[in-house]
């Protein structure tokens, strides 16, 4: 029986999806990976390893480059989880704006005391907040969180303003008409009551809201980082916060600069964490995950292109190679020189990288495998019955 590994408690909606594999946390030669936050960085992989499926979109903990050129294909699970980090963006603002922490600490030191009611409303004033109505809500990155907390921001009766230069034609679709669309970060900012960040973490997004952008928020300004901490200058924002030139930092990924102090408000990365999200993220990868093992097909993948057919025919070959000339020649005057017919096939690829699929109406065998592993450029070959 094939192994899938997982690296971190994972929803046991994937032993169903996974029927026929041994999930196991202990598979010593899996051929599938599943994990949410644990770091890759360090780990050695297998031989027999084909793909990793982050169950969550943050992949950050897995070395992308390296698996590319070891021909492990690595999944998330876009928008899986975007209903649940929407929803506590909304409640860590609402709870920041409300002062909700303090009042109901303060009404925990009321407990026991026969006049309470009385206190609290003598004492209450003190914990008054705004309402969100009213406020401009800035969100930048409009991809499946973004959008959700935009549409939410302006069903709130907010007015919203997004940026986002690489936005999506399905996102675009998706994003409420009433969203003001910034043409610069910079506009967004001076004119936003609240700042959210919906961007992945790379080498581009490392450090991205930094002191220039500080220096454009309004003083009252609440900046909220459900993506990444990275994403943000830690020591500028601790600055700005102490110079009184940004009014709350809310951040999902506490670190110990941040942890402790009295304008941050830090959630120990919860953003994803509810059943739901959880089944839902479970699913998509183990789905991802046993569609790419069986068929070689490549759905949401964030470091091969995508690329899927219907199987059809009597065999398939499953390729990952360079996205250089000659390699889908050659691999199809191969295939032809050993009589076989081609049913359906399709090549798509991806900066250095591309995936071809090929259906054949006979089962080749012999030295094809061997002979397809030889060109020159070629990654990884599957056949597959
Ligand atoms: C994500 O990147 O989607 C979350 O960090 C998922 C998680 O909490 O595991």
């Amino acid at each position: 029986m094939q192994e899938i590994k997982t690296l971190n408690k994972i929803d046991p909606v994937v032993n169903g999806v996974l029927k026929g594999y041994a999930v196991s946390d202990d598979a010593k030669e899996p051929v599938g990976i599943l994990v949410r936050s644990a770091k890759l960085h360090d780990m050695e992989f297998p031989e027999s390893l084909l793909a990793i499926a982050r169950a969550g979109a943050g992949v950050n903990n897995i070395p992308l480059d390296r698996c590319a050129a070891e021909g492990i294909c690595v999944f998330n699970t876009p928008g899986a989880n975007a209903n649940a980090v929407k929803e506590l963006v909304f409640a860590a603002i609402m709870m920041v704006n409300r002062n909700l922490v303090e009042a109901i600490d303060w009404c925990k030191g009321l407990a026991g005391d026969p006049d309470a009611a009385a206190k609290v409303e003598k004492g209450k004033n003190q914990f008054v907040g705004p309402e969100l109505a009213g406020k401009t809500m800035g969100v930048i990155g409009l991809g499946d969180i973004g959008v959700r907390v935009a549409n939410e921001a302006y069903a709130l009766g907010m007015n919203v303003i997004g940026f986002d230069p690489f936005i999506s034609v399905d996102h675009a679709w998706k994003l409420s008409r009433a969203v003001e669309h910034a043409d610069s970060l910079d506009y967004l900012i001076r004119n936003s009551d609240f700042i959210t960040i919906h961007v992945p973490l790379n080498d581009k997004t490392r450090g991205y809201f930094g002191e220039k952008e500080l220096a454009a928020c309004k003083p009252t300004a609440v900046l909220v980082n459900f993506s990444r901490d990275p994403i943000v200058d830690i020591p500028a924002v601790l600055k700005a916060l102490d110079e009184g030139r940004l009014a709350r930092y809310i951040v999902d990924f506490p670190t110990p600069g941040v942890i402790g102090h009295e304008h941050v408000v830090a959630i120990p990365h919860l953003g994803a964490s509810t059943p739901e999200a959880e089944e839902n993220c479970a699913r998509m990868a183990a789905t991802e995950l046993r569609d790419y093992i069986e068929n070689g097909n490549i759905t949401h993948s964030v470091n091969y292109p995508d690329c899927a057919m219907p199987r059809s025919g009597a065999m398939r070959v499953a390729m990952i190679h360079k996205n250089v000339p000659n390699i889908v020649s050659g691999v199809t005057t191969l295939i032809s020189s050993r009589g076989a017919n081609i049913t359906n096939m399709t090549n798509r690829s991806r900066g250095e990288y591309a995936c071809t699929l090929l259906d054949l109406d006979e089962v080749l065998n012999g030295t094809l495998y061997q002979e397809l592993s030889s060109i020159e450029g070629v990654i990884r070959v599957r056949l597959l019955k």
